[in-house]
């Protein structure tokens, strides 16, 4: 039996709309969701007979846009959740909604969403309008009045290095978006995504988002508005007052287990210290999920990964947040350790400190997260 905490996301991949700027795993929404509903409880089941004995320490409803769900569906699944598993104390059972399904957020807690992170985006009509979205400004704030009568614990979302902003606009909407009282934020460059809207508008010159240097002006501006707040930046694009942290995120970071369900879902189980870390994936498209879920109990497939995946996936996300990657452990569960020629080289830079056997990036050294952590790789 292992200690590490486990985590479950479920993913729900219908939208009422889908975003110009969206790459998730997503689809219109279009009525009877039924079977879906009953293939992610009998995958459950599946992972419970996987899983004998284990506890969740988090709960995690993604998407997609699963406040679509209705309050009872998500009521049945949480109340499966805890008939499988159970819950540690104190887990976090958390839910992303889209601001126009605010009537059912009373529905949500009452089933047992204790942590709400609601995707404004913007509370400026016209920035809502170019990213092409379904709600206005009124309806973001409207939403997030709801969300703090009814959850302890609420995050927003919300883009930022979009067309046509600058510094100083950044900042004063990160100026009001700080005063509004909640303890969470994840605050997300716009990304250009392959395959969506934007990148064929981007080809085609009808739209031009902030290039390289103002991008990293935009981030600049982000950190330092968020700790003169008194928020931590305890990941790249996640801010949060001390103790406010979403739990089930951390779970990816610090490389514990989750399960995964739902279409598109992914899961992690295990280390190589332990006979081995499986990765774990699910059908995409929603009939293939359901049709799988049928057949073999389960939507998901899993193969092992090499020690050197391992090690490659732990770096990555291990220097995402403030605590940093801890090499001892690294090494203890996966039997290899990061390029110390390398690792020497950028804290000569000032791009990473150490602290004990913490390995972490430096504010400069978080603008190059994804090659400081390749180069990282052994
Ligand atoms: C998968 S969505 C789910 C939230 C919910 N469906 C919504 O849109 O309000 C999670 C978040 O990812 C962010 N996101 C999605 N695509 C993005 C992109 N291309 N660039 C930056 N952020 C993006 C948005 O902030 C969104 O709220
Ligand atoms: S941003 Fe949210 S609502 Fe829009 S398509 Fe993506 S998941 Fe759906």
């Amino acid at each position: 039996m292992t200690d590490t905490p486990l985590g479950l996301y479920v993913h729900w991949p219908y939208c009422a709309r889908i975003c110009p700027y969206c790459d998730f795993n997503v689809y219109r929404a279009r009525g009877d969701d039924s079977a879906l509903f009953d293939a992610l409880l009998a995958d459950l089941a599946y992972w419970a007979g996987e899983l004998l004995g284990r506890k969740l320490t988090s709960l995690h409803f993604g998407g997609g846009t699963p406040s679509l769900l209705k309050p009872e569906q998500i009521g049945r699944i949480v109340q499966a959740a805890d008939r499988f598993f159970g819950f540690e104390c104190d887990a976090e059972i958390g839910l992303e909604a889209n601001p126009n399904d605010a009537a059912g957020f009373r529905g949500f807690s009452d089933a047992g969403i204790n942590r709400l992170s609601l995707g404004v985006q913007s509370f400026d009509d016209d920035a809502l309008k170019a990213l092409g979205r379904d709600h206005d400004g009124a309806a973001s704030r409207m939403a997030l009045e709801a969300a703090l009568s009814c959850f302890a614990r609420v995050s927003i979302d919300v883009i930022y290095a979009r067309e046509g902003q600058t510094a100083a606009s950044w900042a004063s909407e990160l100026s009001d978006v700080l005063a509004l009282g909640v303890s969470h934020l994840s605050l997300y460059q716009l990304t250009i995504e392959p395959g969506t809207a934007f990148f064929k508008r981007v080809e085609r010159g009808e739209i031009k988002p902030p290039g390289d240097a103002l991008g990293e002006r935009l981030y600049r501006t982000t950190q330092a508005l968020c700790q003169e707040a008194g928020f931590l930046s305890y990941e790249i694009s996640n801010h949060a007052k001390p103790g406010a942290e979403s739990r089930h995120n951390r779970l990816y970071w610090e490389g514990a287990d989750w399960i995964g369900i739902g279409p598109g879902a992914h899961g992690r189980i295990g280390s190589h210290a332990l006979g081995g870390r499986r990765a774990v994936d699910t059908a995409l498209r929603p009939a293939d999920y359901i049709r799988r879920v049928s057949e073999t109990g389960t939507g998901s497939k899993s193969e092992k990964l090499s020690a050197l995946d391992e090690v490659r996936e732990r770096i990555l996300m291990g220097l995402r947040i403030d605590t940093g990657l801890d090499l001892a452990q690294l090494e203890q569960v996966t039997g290899l350790t990061v390029d110390e020629d390398e690792a020497a080289r950028y804290l000569a830079q000032g791009w990473l400190t150490q602290n004990g056997t913490q390995l972490r990036l430096t504010g400069e050294g978080r603008l190059l997260a994804d090659g400081l952590a390749a180069a990282l790789c052994p």
